[in-house]
């Protein structure tokens, strides 16, 4: 049946490259999205070592003379997807791409890739090194407005995490009256029941045309735009991604980015205990703008584990979370906790499971040691990934795919996934 699975998730990959870089999944997302490549990075890689390296090539090509690394790289036209660069009008010299940025995954899986072969990967870090420290160097610069390392968002789907309803309350204040008539075409691909509402959508393009107003200036964004969230997903990933830059600046011997990056990672480890929400008993995202924390606890909120922050009493009430979720669902890790009122099992970022948050939950959980939880939620995402034939994501009550086919960093995470349960039985 493995080998089955592994094929599978193989011509998953080979189907959905478009010659040096991939596509999350045909029709619904034609074009090279930020940290979809990264993980898609980490499946080549358990077959293709040179096709990895070359996913982050040419995701990094398309970074911004600002030094930010867009979320879209619209290599080709494609009519399949709204809103595409003309809606955008980013005007950057070279590929087209959007006007925000995605999570900063990229340098955690750059040095999973070194150090699974040091030896082979030391020319690519050389030329991918400088384009990271330039990405993490613009979030301190035009990302930090406390200057506590946590990380400020403009737009929803900056996080990666789409409809949330950590964005309700704040999306709600987004005024919609320029936005007139457009069309989507994802609801050509997927049922309605699965994706976000008009509403949002609305919403999403207001903020978008707000950018595109402003020229896509990150300060005017940033101080006076109309979403202004810190987001505990961006921030724990960052912290993370500087620490693992760290490791690379130190192969590299860049002694002056070292203490740079060690005292970005102080900031942030102390920054992160504002998103602590007592009341709830998890790290939430805030709002800026309104003032006030999102009260939810996310699958995002988990990935405390993978930053390494909390206190042993935080991180305690963290694993009490995650086992009270754990009694309600079939499957970890829903994306918002069952309790909530938006919960929805098939609905995007309200209730499924998304294989690549899952990841780096596990990561953490191992790294920390807390191995029952961290191999169940492994073994988890490889279950819904098999039972659920590699959808976009997955419901916590049955496991059965939701969203986009044949999707890219589903197929990814498994390859990698699988090569570490194999290790485990000694197969
Ligand atoms: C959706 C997801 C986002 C992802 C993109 C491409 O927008 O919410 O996280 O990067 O699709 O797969």
């Amino acid at each position: 049946m493995k080998t089955d699975f592994y094929s599978e998730a193989k011509s998953i990959l080979l189907n959905n490259d478009r010659g040096g870089y991939t596509v999350p999944t045909e029709g619904l997302y034609p074009f090279q999205w930020n940290w979809d490549s990264a993980f898609v990075a980490l499946g080549f890689a358990q077959f293709d070592r040179p096709r990895a390296w070359q996913e982050l090539h040419s995701l990094f090509s398309a970074q911004w003379e600002n030094r930010m690394q867009p979320h879209i790289v619209f290599h080709q036209e494609d009519d399949d997807y709204f809103p595409g660069p003309s809606v955008w009008q980013t005007n950057q010299p070279g590929v087209a791409t959007s006007g925000i940025t995605q999570p900063p995954v990229a340098a955690s899986i750059v040095r999973l890739l070194w150090e699974q072969d040091k030896a082979s990967a030391m020319a690519h870090i050389e030329r991918l090194y400088p384009k990271l420290m330039a990405w993490h160097t613009w979030f301190a610069n035009y990302r930090d407005p406390l200057k506590n390392g946590l990380v400020l968002v403009t737009h929803p789907w900056e996080t990666g995490r789409d409809n949330s309803p950590e964005w309700d309350s704040p999306m709600s204040a987004v005024d919609t009256s320029a936005v007139g008539e457009y069309a989507r075409r994802d609801l050509n691909q997927v049922d309605q029941s699965m994706r976000p509402t008009t509403e949002q959508y609305d919403h999403y393009l207001a903020m978008v045309f707000y950018g595109r107003e402003h020229n896509w200036d990150p300060e005017v964004t940033a101080k006076n735009g109309p979403f202004q969230m810190l987001d505990v997903g961006m921030s724990m990933i960052l912290l993370r991604a500087n620490r693992d830059l760290l490791v690379l600046a130190e192969a590299l011997g860049k002694s002056d980015d070292v203490l740079l990056i060690k005292q970005r990672i102080e900031l942030a480890e102390n920054g992160l205990g504002y998103l602590w929400n007592d009341d709830v008993g998890a790290y939430c995202s805030y709002d800026l703008i309104q003032q006030q924390s999102s009260h939810c606890i996310t699958n995002a909120s988990f990935l405390a584990f993978y930053a390494g922050v909390g206190s042993p009493a935080q991180k305690q009430t963290l694993l009490n979370r995650l086992q009270e979720i754990r009694d309600q669902v079939a499957y970890l890790v829903p994306s918002i906790t069952p309790e909530h009122p938006a919960y929805n099992p098939i609905l995007y970022w309200r209730g499924p499971i998304w294989s690549v948050v899952n990841f780096m939950i596990g990561q953490g959980l191992m790294e920390q040691g807390y191995t029952e939880l961290s191999d169940q939620v492994w073994l988890d995402t490889l279950a819904v990934s098999e039972a659920g034939n590699f959808y976009e994501s997955f419901s916590p009550a049955t496991g059965k795919g939701t969203g986009g086919k044949q999707f890219s960093w589903s197929a990814a995470i498994w390859l990698h996934l699988n090569a570490w349960n194999n290790t485990r039985d000694g197969q």
